[in-house]
């Protein structure tokens, strides 16, 4: 079963230049790059984005965190692309819930700073690459 997902580096992840890495390892796996591209993020865009969040603790620090810098977005295609892309990425806390040899659990330490994002559902999908990609 095909599937695409939306793929962040985000701004921790581009500032310790952990971009390649991240592809590297998409690729690896087997998955293919649609769409990649760096952008700056509005607050606007970065609250669409994370609009099922809006009122949890962190809100507002995690809009803060994913405007402060630059990001990778990539829309990502494959079998399953969806499940294999969080496999890559490992769990949300990098140390509690990622394991060892994911993106998360190799390279991060804090839940905020989690150095990816990956799109958890076929309808999450649909929606961020729209938002992201209007013109796929
Ligand atoms: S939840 O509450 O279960 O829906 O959270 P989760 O799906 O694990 O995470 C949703 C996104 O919010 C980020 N997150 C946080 N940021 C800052 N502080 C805390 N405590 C925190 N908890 C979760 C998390 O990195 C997820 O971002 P994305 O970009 O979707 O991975």
């Amino acid at each position: 079963m095909t599937e695409r997902t939306l793929v962040l580096v985000k701004p921790d992840g581009v500032e310790r230049k952990l971009v390649g890495e991240v592809v590297v390892r998409i690729e690896r796996k087997g998955l293919d790059l649609v769409a990649l591209e760096m952008r700056t993020v509005d607050r606007e865009l970065a609250a669409q984005h994370y609009a099922e969040h809006d009122g949890k603790p962190f809100f507002s620090s995690l809009l803060e965190f994913i405007t402060s810098g630059p990001v990778v977005a990539a829309v990502v295609e494959g079998p399953r692309a969806i499940a294999a892309f969080r496999q890559l990425a490992g769990g949300t806390d990098p140390v509690e819930k990622a394991a060892p040899g994911s993106i998360r659990g190799d390279f991060g330490l804090e839940t905020q700073s989690n150095l990816v994002h990956g799109s958890d559902s076929p309808e999450s999908a649909a929606r961020e690459i729209k938002l992201w990609f209007p013109s796929l």
